[in-house]
């Protein structure tokens, strides 16, 4: 059976304009559509998006769903899992959801009825019951960092402990002697985990009380916001680790304005691994999530459902990574 590689290495273009004309979602000039015609004929290629396309029914087309398209974590997610899907002749749709139930079932009950053939979820807020629909019409979804009460489906996730204690034991090994953390919405599992992840490491030290725990929202505004309450409540603390980057790079924002050096006076790491690390000053030292390992393994996982009918459902745990910047390292 031909591929769309072979396809397009007959034809001399890429994998995206061979799938660009076969999911008609996009330009193909007229030369490179008889190339590539030619091709499928020469190689007899036959996807079953073509006979679905023939039939009439919608060409191979997945949903990704997320909850905050503004922060930039999620773009990140969504270019990995659009460039595999491509590559496997898969048109990708991009839902943003808000973190609202209401409108992730809208995205997800309109999506269906027009026979999108499987979904991708970053959501915390889908029940069990929402997804018993897709489940009976044999429509795969897998739940990719957030993952709510699903259980029932393949979960994609980092090791969010692991990576919050990678990031507390970092401060400690700077010289920090008093760390606290900036955590996000605790309905969000992976700001939960992360919150474990501190205390399981920060519990052991005398310096430890639950009032180095400050409220966040995953937005930078909220980390300007921590600071000022951290502050008032501990003026003596000299490590801040943030539950993802936008409230580090609002934290940060937050200590230049009240004149505090960084890391000289207070040492700061975030979580996530965002481009946006790179452009503050100083940089961000932050615990890497594989991001564009995760949404891969996603779009790889609900394919081989699709193709398959079928496949186990696991639970996908990927390592993380410290990046140590200048943000807790002045030499
Ligand atoms: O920054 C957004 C956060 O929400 C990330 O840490 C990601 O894990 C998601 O849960």
């Amino acid at each position: 059976m031909a591929t769309i590689r072979e396809v397009a290495a007959l034809a001399g273009v890429s994998v995206a304009t061979v799938s660009r004309l076969i999911n008609r979602n996009g330009y193909v000039n007229k030369e490179t559509e008889r190339k590539i015609q030619q091709a499928i004929e020469e190689l007899n290629y036959h996807p079953s998006s073509i006979a679905r396309g023939l039939a009439g029914k919608r060409m191979d087309v997945v949903a990704l769903v997320v909850p905050d398209i503004s922060n930039p974590f999620f773009p990140e997610l969504a270019r990995a899992v659009e460039d595999l899907c491509l590559s496997r002749g898969y048109t990708l749709i991009l839902c943003n959801s808000d973190n609202d139930r209401e409108k992730e079932l809208a995205y997800m009950k309109s999506l269906h009825r027009n026979s999108v053939a499987g979904f991708i979820c970053a959501s915390d807020s889908l029940l069990q019951e929402d997804l018993q629909e897709l489940r009976q019409s044999g429509t795969p979804i897998v739940m990719l960092d957030r993952s709510g009460n699903a259980d029932d489906c393949s979960i994609i996730r980092a090791d969010n402990r692991k990576g919050a204690a990678l990031a507390v034991q970092h401060l400690l090994d700077k010289g920090c002697r008093k760390i606290a953390h900036i955590y996000g919405p605790q309905s969000i599992v992976t700001a939960r985990e992360r919150l474990e992840g501190y205390e399981q490491i920060a519990q052991q030290y005398a310096w430890y009380t639950p009032s180095l725990l400050i409220p966040g929202d995953f937005r930078m505004e909220s980390g300007i916001e921590a600071v000022q309450l951290l502050l008032e409540r501990h003026p003596d603390v000299d490590g801040i680790f943030a539950g993802n980057d936008m409230m580090a790079i609002g934290a940060l924002k937050g200590l230049i304005r009240q004149g505090i050096q960084v890391p000289e006076q207070i040492a700061l790491c975030g979580f996530d691994g965002i481009g946006m690390t790179r452009m503050t000053e100083p940089e961000l030292t932050t615990i890497a999530q594989p991001i564009g390992e995760m949404g891969r393994m996603a779009a790889e996982i609900l394919i081989g459902k699709i193709e398959s009918n079928g496949g186990e459902n696991r639970f996908y745990e990927l390592d993380v990574q410290l990046i140590e910047r200048s943000s807790t390292s002045s030499t």
